[in-house]
């Protein structure tokens, strides 16, 4: 069987070197050795957390851009908007009415939001957030997806397509393909200026797409301890060795370890780390510069993206249609 993996990215926020090192750099390596490859904007998702129409688009724009700058080819694989492909849209509602309600009453992002709550349990609980997984489904099981990379934090969302797509194979007939989920093992907390997760919440984070001076300002800011130059420092819990780690090779590595050990100063750490993580960047950014002078080539290519995913999400949702009885009268 053909190896085709998908993934979705939730289009807010603005992509920065965690995001890059997480989620963006492994998949497209892993895109390299798949038979076919599906990466999508997930901007319908985005609307459940975010009523901020302008933020939306920026965050659409800013994402698409960096995918693309990072390398992926769209010749190669299928880049598109989910909101492009009404047909996930079509199959998600399908998939609502053979979902327990139980199955997302166990749902860790809908508990979250709902053990915040005191008095009224569903305050602030919309039916989006709560069938979230749902849609998710769909995404998937639209396109027969064989492999779906994701975080840890979404492995249960993996779990509930299993079983959604399990239940429509009995109910119906056995049409929706089992996605396996693969967990990036290199997955490992990326740290950001003060030595938390980074992440946009935290407003800690280091931008993926911007200048070398904003760059280098933003790495010269990372906390650190107080230890002069020359005395010797602690690698491990330490966001520049980190950061370095995710950038460098092995014997680079080993070197900066050493510097550690001989009391490099957090001034020359952090040169250090600027450049080697620049000089990944420098392409991608160029790459970046050029492509957001050119909006309709995006556009274009996103549509052409969606076009392609069409011709499959078509044939299949008339499969699905025809063994649920949503058909013609014969
Ligand atoms: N929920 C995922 C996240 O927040 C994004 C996503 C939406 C996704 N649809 C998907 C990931 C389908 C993998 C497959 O990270």
């Amino acid at each position: 069987m053909k190896k085709r993996i998908l993934t979705g990215i939730t289009t807010t926020g603005i992509p920065h070197i965690g995001n890059y090192i997480g989620a963006i750099r492994p998949a497209l390596k892993m895109a390299s050795s798949s038979d076919e490859s599906f990466f999508f904007l997930a901007d319908y998702h985005s609307i459940i957390k975010n009523q901020n129409a302008t933020e939306i688009g920026t965050s659409v724009e800013s994402i698409a851009l960096a995918w693309l700058s990072c390398g992926l080819d769209p010749d190669r694989s299928y880049f598109y908007r989910q909101s492009d492909v009404p047909e996930i849209l079509e199959l998600s509602w399908i998939l609502n009415c053979i979902t327990a309600k139980g199955l997302m009453n166990r749902a860790h992002a809908y508990k979250a939001a709902s053990s915040l709550n005191t008095n009224d349990p569903d305050k602030g609980i919309t039916m989006g957030l709560f069938s979230y997984p749902i849609l998710m489904a769909a995404d998937i099981l639209m396109f027969d997806s064989t492999h779906v990379p994701v975080g840890s934090d979404q492995i249960q969302h993996l779990e509930m397509t299993r079983d959604i797509a399990t239940r429509f194979n009995y109910l119906y007939s056995e049409l929706l393909t089992i996605p396996e989920p693969i967990i990036q093992d290199n997955e490992k907390v990326v740290l950001g200026l003060d030595g938390r997760k980074m992440s946009k919440s935290y407003g800690n984070i280091i931008p993926l797409l911007d200048t070398e001076k904003k760059l280098k300002k933003s790495i010269m800011k990372i906390v650190t301890n107080s230890l002069e130059p020359g005395e010797p420092k602690d690698s491990s819990n330490c966001t520049v060795f980190d950061l370095y780690q995710n950038f460098a090779s092995e014997d680079s590595v080993k070197e900066f370890q050493t510097l550690y050990d001989e009391g490099i100063s957090w001034g020359e750490a952090k040169e250090k780390l600027f450049n080697v993580i620049n000089s990944e960047l420098v392409p991608i950014r160029s790459k970046y510069e050029e492509l957001s002078q050119n909006k309709e080539y995006i556009n274009d290519l996103l549509s052409d993206g969606s076009k392609k995913a069409r011709i499959i999400a078509k044939e299949k949702i008339l499969k699905i249609r025809e063994k649920i009885g949503i058909n013609k009268i014969s």
